[in-house]
């Protein structure tokens, strides 16, 4: 089986971060979401990953490279433009050839790993499809899935009105060759997009079976900020606390946290879960629960919880706690020594800023 991790498209939801770099590669719990998608699929024994990239692309060759620092081979499969991913199906079709593939969105993080899928898939040879479906609070605003009474799926349907169950799909599928037959099929939905649900059901209508694997862990698509935070908090609760860098003696750390090499704690505050990046400074400061500060940054006389901050940024003098902000790359938050006393900002397109 091969893998393939879809990571061009557009990022407009993730703006203005996703302006200047590759969404996929947005750190949780300091780590690159695609990052942990790549190794999800390698622990999953498949070491064999094809990667769909888009205007993005240079940024992520530059990150994954070849593969061997995950173990893996990865092939780069430029897609001309983000028409969709039934559309990045099509153009990985010289990568996969003829063989069954699991299809992995590069924005996505799901606990537990893949492991369980694969087997299930890989002891159905008979299965033309197996979708990865969880359930959710509010269906009406998922792609849905409505079941047959044989176990398989049905019906796909996007956001309905009525949902016919609370199962809806996860950025993970497994096909065998038969899907280029679909992808070659459909025509572009009302957004120009090749859908993969309009793929998946073009699989049904022809007599190709498509079975569900429901997922029970958490799953999050990062594809907002509010997301990203969320998953950056699911998997900071979920890492083994490890500490490498160092703390001095007026500084309180708590035990779920990790302190990753050359970074310094002095005179702070850090309660877990939280993880605190290579080469960072805080000082004078508190890190609340569920932050993750990325290396190279200084935090100093403030106070940040909930959040995630991005490399080489400084948060300095800042009299209001932080909470659930999402801080780009080399960023300056401060408060201004000189007169008059007035918040100034230089802030990209599509910011979003809070005041007290
Ligand atoms: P989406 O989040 O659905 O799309 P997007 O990245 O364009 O984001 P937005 O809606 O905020 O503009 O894409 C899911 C994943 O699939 C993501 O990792 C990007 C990738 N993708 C492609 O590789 N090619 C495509 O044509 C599309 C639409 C997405």
């Amino acid at each position: 089986m091969k893998g393939l991790i879809l990571s061009g498209g557009k990022g407009t939801r993730l703006y203005p971060l996703a302006y200047t770099r590759a969404k996929q590669l947005i750190p949780v719990a300091n780590k690159p979401v695609l990052f942990r998608v790549i190794e999800a699929i390698r622990d999953a024994n498949i070491d064999e990953i094809g990667i769909v990239i888009g205007d993005t692309g240079p940024e992520i060759r530059e990150a994954v490279g070849d593969g061997a620092q995950f173990g893996v081979r990865i092939t780069y499969i430029p897609q001309d433009a983000p028409l969709g991913l039934a559309h990045a199906v099509k153009t990985a079709h010289d990568f996969l050839g003829d063989e069954r593939f699991v299809m992995f969105l590069g924005d996505n993080v799901l606990q537990g790993g893949i492991s369980p899928l694969i087997a299930d898939f890989a002891h159905h040879p008979e299965w033309n499809s197996q979708i990865v479906l969880t359930a959710v609070e509010r269906p009406e605003q998922y792609g849905v899935a409505e079941l047959n009474g044989d176990g398989r799926i049905k019906r796909l349907i996007e956001k309905p009105k009525a949902p016919p169950s609370n199962l809806a799909l996860v950025g993970i599928y497994m096909f065998d060759h038969h899907i280029f037959e679909a992808t070659d099929a459909i025509k572009p939905s009302f957004r120009g997009e090749l859908e993969i649900t309009d793929a998946i059901q073009w699989l049904i209508d022809n007599g190709f079976s498509v079975y569900p694997h429901v997922h029970t862990g958490w799953w999050i698509d990062t594809g907002r900020p509010g997301e990203m935070l969320t998953a950056n908090s699911l998997v900071l609760d979920e890492l083994t606390p490890t500490i490498q860098g160092t703390v001095d003696a007026h500084s309180e750390i708590d035990s779920r946290v990790t302190i990753e090499a050359g970074a310094e704690i002095v005179n702070s505050v850090v309660r877990g879960p939280a993880i605190i990046g290579r080469n960072t400074r805080i000082v004078n400061s508190y890190i609340g629960p569920f932050t993750s500060i990325y290396h190279d940054v200084v935090i100093e006389n403030s106070e940040i919880e909930r959040s995630i901050v991005l490399e080489h940024s400084s948060i300095c003098h800042i009299p209001a706690r932080i909470q659930d902000s999402l801080i780009g790359r080399h960023t300056d938050v401060t408060i201004s020594a000189l007169r008059p006393k007035a918040i100034k900002m230089h802030l990209g397109d599509h910011s979003h800023l809070e005041l007290l």
